[in-house]
């Protein structure tokens, strides 16, 4: 199992470039099994993630390979399986995006239900209600979903999601797309993701409207056709560097950026003492001065990302001050805490609520990653730790950031992967 070696070395320096964002390529890849035509999807990061989603689509029968390094050509129409088996739906929760679109498109599915999560429990059930509400007829058994549209087609519905829910959304969008007639989503979820999901599926022929806001309206089509896509560039990626920076202070330019995406994290930067200058889709985040404890509070969006928390912490750790940061959307997300505390750093969490004293000086450790942004977390702290700090269970780390070390070393630190 691999793992990180990260050596504190000062700040960072340089230019890095933006890959592709893991959660707008997940949904992006399984869209295409919405069309019976050769899709071409560009900016497609390498990463875990993307691998599996690709290998789940090749399990169903479905023609998908990555033919350049950012580059994914897929044919759906030679499906013959409508089925997501355990062995891959269990290490990508995301897999259960195939489902609305393949019910919508082959009129039945059968997907593995996700399960719980190092994050929390992450139940299913908007997306069930959702294409329930469709007509489907859903049943559970044997830990999966059988979801059937009688006739094979589903049928436009008035939804109101009873929480705010990525992917629950964008499998309702993707599901209603193909269905007869209009359906409404209420509650919809505002993520730049959802918006890039509804702006492919527009590309290959879908009527949406108001992706964005928190109502969209779909119109069901016939068919979708043919289409080349590239996906956003990852605003968690491009804010974990922009932590970084905070973090360990220095200049750098974040290149291709998704920067009108991004107010909330570089909002909560300023306020920690650093400078953000924005110049078309690129950003110089830079910190000379002292950093400063920032106190949060997860939402979804537009507010702060939960997919941002671990990160900001990480910078927080090493602040001037004390920082209250409330976790609002998963319940066991603070699982970083223990192990930034084997680095010297000083937190104490009350229910979803963890207070961050800053200290001066962080010393290296052995640390586990326990998912995937609670690693970048430790990478960030490794950076601003003395001495060497080595980060085990990379796995998770793969599974949402390309090449992260060679980026770092780009940057002037000194990081290493270790195989073991
Ligand atoms: C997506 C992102 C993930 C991010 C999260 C919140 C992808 C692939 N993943 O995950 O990185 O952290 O949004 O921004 O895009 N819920 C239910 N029932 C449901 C669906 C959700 O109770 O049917 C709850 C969840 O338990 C959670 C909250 O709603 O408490 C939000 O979860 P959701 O937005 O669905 O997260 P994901 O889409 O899984």
């Amino acid at each position: 199992m691999d793992k990180l070696r990260v050596t504190g070395n000062g700040p960072l320096r340089g230019a890095v470039r933006i890959s592709g964002a893991k959660n707008a390529a997940l949904p992006i890849l399984c869209s295409s099994l919405l069309v019976k035509a050769p899709v071409t999807f560009v900016n497609v990061p390498q990463l875990n993630d993307t691998r599996t989603t690709v290998r789940l689509l090749n399990q169903m029968g479905v023609t998908a390979a990555r033919t350049e390094t950012h580059r994914v050509e897929i044919d759906a129409s030679t499906l013959t399986k409508p089925v997501a088996e355990y062995d891959l739906v269990k290490t990508m929760r995301a897999s259960v995006l195939v489902l609305g679109p393949l019910v919508a498109r082959w009129g039945e599915a059968r997907v593995s239900l996700p399960g719980g999560c190092a994050i929390g429990q992450r139940p299913v059930d908007q997306h069930l209600k959702g294409l329930e509400a469709m007509g489907a007829e859903v049943t559970l058994d044997g830990g999966y979903i059988n979801a059937a549209a009688p006739g094979g087609r589903l049928k436009g519905a008035h939804i109101v999601m009873d929480m705010v829910t990525v992917t629950g959304t964008e499998n309702v969008m993707m599901a209603a797309t193909l269905a007869d007639g209009v359906t409404v989503i209420e509650n919809a979820a505002r993520e730049p993701e959802v918006v890039d999901l509804a702006n492919c599926l527009i590309a290959m022929g879908a009527d949406i409207k108001g992706a964005g806001t928190d109502t969209i309206t779909i119109t069901g089509v016939d068919n979708l056709h043919s289409a080349t896509y590239r996906v956003m560039p990852d605003r968690i990626e491009a804010g974990t560097f922009a932590c970084a920076v905070a973090a360990v202070g220095g200049e750098v330019t974040l290149l291709d950026a998704p920067v009108t995406a991004m107010d909330a994290i570089f909002d909560k930067l300023r306020d920690a003492g650093c400078s953000i200058a924005v110049n078309g889709s690129n950003v110089t985040v830079s910190r000379k001065g002292p950093l400063k404890a920032v106190s949060v509070k997860t939402a979804p969006y537009p507010a702060f990302p939960t997919d941002m928390q671990a990160q900001l912490m990480a910078m927080n750790v090493v602040a001037e001050g004390t920082a209250v940061m409330t976790e609002n959307i998963f319940e066991n997300r603070m699982m970083h805490v223990s192990e930034l505390c084997r680095l010297g750093a000083k937190i104490d969490i009350t229910g979803n609520t963890a207070v961050v004293q800053g200290v001066s000086e962080l010393k290296g450790a052995n640390v586990m990653a326990t998912d995937l942004r609670a690693s970048a977390s430790l990478v960030i702290a490794g950076l601003c730790a003395t001495g060497t700090t080595m980060i085990d269970r990379i796995y998770h780390l793969d599974r949402g950031y390309e090449h992260i070390e060679d980026k770092l070393i780009g940057l002037g630190a000194t990081i290493e992967r270790v195989s073991s």
